[in-house]
């Protein structure tokens, strides 16, 4: 039986703080196949890096369960078959890359006679091969951050698990490091990577989900997210504006989800709008993201007592 890379079933996590309990996740649902790439999209605080550290076995969930490859979650088989590369790493800022890599290679427990050349290897994929000798303390945002990839590759894992890989890397980094997502995706390496760039969720995954407040909301390819999800864009010129309409901006333009345009409409004029213009627009994963996100909170604070 093929098992899936990653395995999320009714998965909950409750913190307890001294500001009572947080509910980090709800029940999350999720799998990831063999092979993906797969983008892990959510607001700040969505429950992201909570779940990622219930697969690793750093936290233990409240409720349900995480697998990875088939594997129960924090077990030495799935730590085995993870390669990960936290939100915030820190490194030792006095050793080398090499020196670094060789360290993670024996605490990983590879073979003292494949260690030598695994560092190469790893080295070579991130592109860091004729600055291994250097300091990481001398290394770029975007260096530390393929170290950090190569560290995550030496003991050869099939899941490799990258918590916001490219966050405050400049675009060419960010490209550097979407091409080595690619690379390793040839090597058959499931990549699952949290992310808050949606250029780059859209061009490299071959499938993605959204997640907010603890739970999935969406999962799909990028043309199933985002098909069926037409916007209208409107341009308004406010002629006796009684009360404004929070969508609508300075400039008199909006855009909102078809399913939404006719009560907009009604609304928009009803309170003194004209509507000027009016055409639709194909959806990307940003509007999707953004109109899910903004549904489930509505919802949320509806079901919120106050
Ligand atoms: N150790 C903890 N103790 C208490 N609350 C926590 C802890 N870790 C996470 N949380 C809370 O759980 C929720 C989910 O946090 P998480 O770090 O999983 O979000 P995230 O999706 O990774 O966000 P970001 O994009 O900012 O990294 C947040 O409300 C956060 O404050
Ligand atoms: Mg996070």
């Amino acid at each position: 039986m093929l098992h899936n890379a990653i395995n999320f079933q009714g998965l909950k996590k409750t913190f307890h703080t001294l500001r009572g309990p947080v509910q980090a996740l709800r029940g999350l649902d999720l799998q990831v196949k063999p092979g993906e790439i797969f983008g892990y999209i959510g607001v700040n605080g969505a429950g992201k890096s909570t779940s990622i550290k219930v697969l690793l076995g750093l936290i233990r969930p409240s409720a349900g369960g995480a697998w990875v490859f088939g594997e129960p979650a924090g077990s030495l088989a799935a730590r085995r078959k993870i390669g990960y590369l936290p939100e915030v790493a820190n490194y030792h800022e006095f050793m080398s890359a090499a020196e670094l890599l060789m360290m993670h290679a024996r605490l990983a427990g590879v073979p003292r006679a494949l260690q030598a050349e695994r560092c190469r290897e790893a080295l070579e994929l991130v592109g860091l091969s004729t600055r291994k000798h250097s300091r990481i303390s001398e290394y770029s945002k975007g260096m530390k951050q393929r170290v950090g990839v190569a560290q995550a590759l030496v003991s050869d894992p099939p899941l490799l698990i990258l918590d916001e890989l490219t966050s405050g890397l400049d675009p060419f980094a960010q490209r550097d490091l979407r091409d080595i997502m690619l690379r390793l995706k040839e090597r058959n390496i499931t990549v699952f990577f949290s992310s808050h760039h949606m250029n780059e969720v859209e061009s490299i995954c071959d499938r993605a989900a959204i997640i907010h407040r603890g739970a999935l909301q969406a999962c799909g390819t990028i043309p199933e997210l985002t098909e069926n999800r037409e916007r209208v864009e409107m341009l308004w010129e406010a002629v006796e504006v009684s009360e404004p309409v929070s969508q609508i901006s300075k400039e008199g333009e909006a855009s909102v989800a078809r399913h939404e345009a006719h009560s907009f409409l009604q609304l928009a004029m009803s309170r003194g709008y004209q509507l000027k213009r009016m055409s639709s627009k194909r959806t990307n994963l940003e509007d999707v993201f953004h109109d899910i996100t903004r549904r489930v909170d509505r919802e949320a604070s509806a079901c919120s007592p106050s």
